[in-house]
């Protein structure tokens, strides 16, 4: 059996880069679990499918025609033979994205999706509720967290390296608005999992954070 470690936290803690630095050092697989609901946000947007369209949307993600290759450009996505790779990581995917995810049925439409990137030898798995949902019997379960403030930083860095400039106080009250929906819907609300490690990268830089977590 696949060995799994986790990997969850708020919007922009560094789990992405902390995940594929620890599925790199392990030779594991990488489930950006994020990605999947950024996918199925275009799929929604490209098919017309109102945000509040359950029945629509709840087909959409059973049939998801999603995949996830590992290129010598990085990691790429994949949608209905699309790359949408860079087109998922904007803004308004994100925020798409985040308010799909706050609907219990399409969380549990993704669930089997999600469990199927266990494979030998093992997955490092990024998310919100990977080590409380998906992968409860994850062998090692890490909570990433950081200050909103540096989160709204980090990711003001992240898309100005993608060509895209947004107002810092923009994204700080966009990472307000995902940590609400996040922490208070119904539906696998972001906690830290039971026996998680919790590292609060405020602080820290992304080497050090490796360390503490490869530990
Ligand atoms: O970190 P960020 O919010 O920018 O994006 P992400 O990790 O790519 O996830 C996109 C959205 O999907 C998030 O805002 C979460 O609300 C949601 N999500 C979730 O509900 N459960 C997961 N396991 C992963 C992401």
């Amino acid at each position: 059996k696949a060995y799994v470690v986790t990997v969850d936290g708020p919007s922009g803690a560094g789990k992405g880069t902390l995940s594929n630095m620890l599925a790199d050092a392990y030779k594991w697989h990488f489930l950006d679990s994020g990605a999947i609901y950024r996918v199925l946000a275009i799929a929604a947007i490209h098919h017309k499918i109102a945000l509040d369209d359950i029945h629509g949307l709840q087909p959409l993600a059973n049939g998801l025609d999603v995949t996830f290759s590992v290129t010598d450009k990085g990691n790429r996505v994949i949608l209905e033979g699309e790359d949408v790779s860079d087109d998922i990581r904007s803004e308004e995917v994100g925020s798409t994205a985040s308010q799909i995810a706050s609907i219990p049925m399409i969380r549990e439409a993704l669930l089997k999706r999600q469990r199927a990137f266990a494979q030998l030898p093992g997955l490092v798995a990024d998310g919100r509720d990977m080590g409380t949902v998906v992968f409860p019997e994850a062998v090692a379960k890490i909570f990433l967290t950081a200050s909103a403030q540096s989160r709204a930083q980090r990711r003001y860095e992240q898309l100005k390296a993608m060509g895209q400039d947004v107002k810092i106080a923009c994204l700080l009250m966009d990472i307000q608005a995902r940590d609400e929906r996040d922490l208070n819907r119904a539906t696998a609300p972001l906690v830290a999992a039971k026996y998680a490690l919790e590292i609060d990268s405020t602080a820290l830089g992304i080497a050090q954070v490796f360390e503490i977590a490869k530990a």
